[in-house]
């Protein structure tokens, strides 16, 4: 999973010969899973046309203030437009583009709608190799820098002219790739390290049966890709699931038992800044497992079970500057349980989950928490998918943790 999934992309074309590369640009913002819109000046349509990009980009092309070709003219709202945008990116950005956004002209929608965003702007000058280096576009763009827009530089290569030097646009890869460091050095938790334990445990009876519970270890899964989209590297232990996580900043370490998750916390404990125990671990575990297979017999079974070590409140006792979150899974009194296990665990913020609310808890794509932190407040937040959830939970953390 790449930084830019799931962010809002603006890409707004000027004219030049570069804007043929923005085709590639739209496909390869999407494959990284950007939801992409294109603003474009209208001399630029002469070089790649709104119907190529509205049909990759799945969205329709604006161009023009208003939309003069329907019966009732509608209005093409660019303060909409830059207010809908996690970032604005200007590609192929030209001299004249340039020189506009930086004495705030505002002739056409693209500049309009760069007036009107408050999200980061990022330009990818494309020009001849004598306009990028005239005094006026360096002027400009050293405006721009300093007005908080960031300049992807242009590349060294044959130009349009047939002269050779600087002054191409970015190539659409190198482009992502500026993109994504930027956003991900620029991210609240770039250089934390998040640890997650997730999933259940199954504590072995003999080689074929075990002690589980129903979780699919989602909740977790999802905490895990939200704290490295917010730029963490993320240690995620986890338990027997089907779930897999392909994200760059996630190290998944796979656990069977209690006891085998109890030993990769200790080992990466001490590396963490935050550390989420959502796992349902099994409280407990048979005190030996059989070699081989248990033969069924007339008499009762008779398992003796041993306690299994509490993670979280190892993780309790050993914490210096970790900010610590449990988990809490209630069917009954479930605020005071939460609470006490707050404080019983010196944990900073308690998740709740009470099985007695639908859509909540194992199995389901949606879940319900309470947020209680540390001074024992509690924050119901609603029924909603478990990624928006792990949102939900991530933010309050970032509120709640500053250093
Ligand atoms: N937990 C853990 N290790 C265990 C048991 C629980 O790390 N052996 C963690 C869970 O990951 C969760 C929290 O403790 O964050 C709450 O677990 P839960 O089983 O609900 O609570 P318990 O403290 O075991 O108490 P009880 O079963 O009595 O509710």
């Amino acid at each position: 999973m790449s930084i830019l999934s799931g962010k809002r992309v603006l890409l707004g074309i000027s004219a030049g010969i570069a804007a043929y590369k923005s085709v590639a640009l739209v496909r390869l913002l999407i494959k990284h899973g950007a939801d992409v819109r294109v603003v474009m000046t209208p001399a630029s349509k002469e070089f790649v046309t709104p119907l190529t990009l509205s049909t990759l980009s799945k969205h329709p092309v604006l161009s023009e203030f208003s939309n003069t070709e329907q019966e009732n003219p509608v209005w093409n709202n660019h303060v909409d437009l830059g207010l809908w945008a996690d970032l604005f990116l200007i590609a192929p950005a030209t001299a004249n583009t340039l020189s506009k956004m930086s004495s705030g002209q505002c002739d056409n929608l693209l500049l309009a709608t760069y007036l009107s965003a408050k999200c980061p702007t990022y330009v990818a000058p494309a020009m001849d190799l004598d306009m990028y280096q005239h005094l006026s576009t360096t002027a400009n763009l050293e405006k721009l820098s300093s007005n908080g827009v960031t300049i992807i530089p242009a590349e060294e290569g044959e130009l349009a002219s047939g002269l050779v030097g600087y002054g191409r646009m970015a190539e659409p890869e190198h482009i992502v790739s500026y993109l994504s460091d930027h956003l991900l050095h620029n991210a609240p938790w770039y250089g934390k390290t998040v640890m997650i334990t997730a999933g259940p445990t199954h504590e072995p009876i003999d080689p074929v049966r075990y002690i589980g519970n129903h979780s699919t270890g989602t909740m977790g899964y999802r905490l895990a890709e939200v704290a490295a989209q917010l730029g963490a590297e993320v240690i995620l232990i986890s338990g027997p699931t089907h779930l897999i996580s392909d994200h760059p900043n996630i190290r998944t370490h796979r656990v069977i038992t209690a006891d085998d998750m109890m030993e990769v916390v200790k080992k990466n404990f001490q590396k963490a800044d935050i550390a989420i125990c959502s796992a349902a671990v099994a409280d407990y575990k048979p005190v030996a497992a059989s070699d081989i297979k248990l033969k069924k017999s007339d008499k009762p079974l008779e398992l003796i079970l041993v306690k299994n070590p509490d993670i979280l409140a190892w993780c309790g006792e050993q914490k210096k500057k970790q900010y610590l979150i449990g988990f809490a899974l209630e069917t009954h009194n479930a605020l005071t349980y939460a609470k006490a296990k707050l404080q019983n665990k010196n944990c900073d913020l308690i998740v709740l989950n009470s099985l007695r609310d639908t859509g909540a808890g194992f199995g389901t794509t949606t879940n319900q928490v309470t947020l209680i932190d540390k001074q024992l407040s509690a924050f119901p937040l609603e029924l909603k998918d478990k990624s928006i959830v792990a949102q939900e939970i991530c933010e309050f953390i970032l509120k709640q943790k500053h250093d």
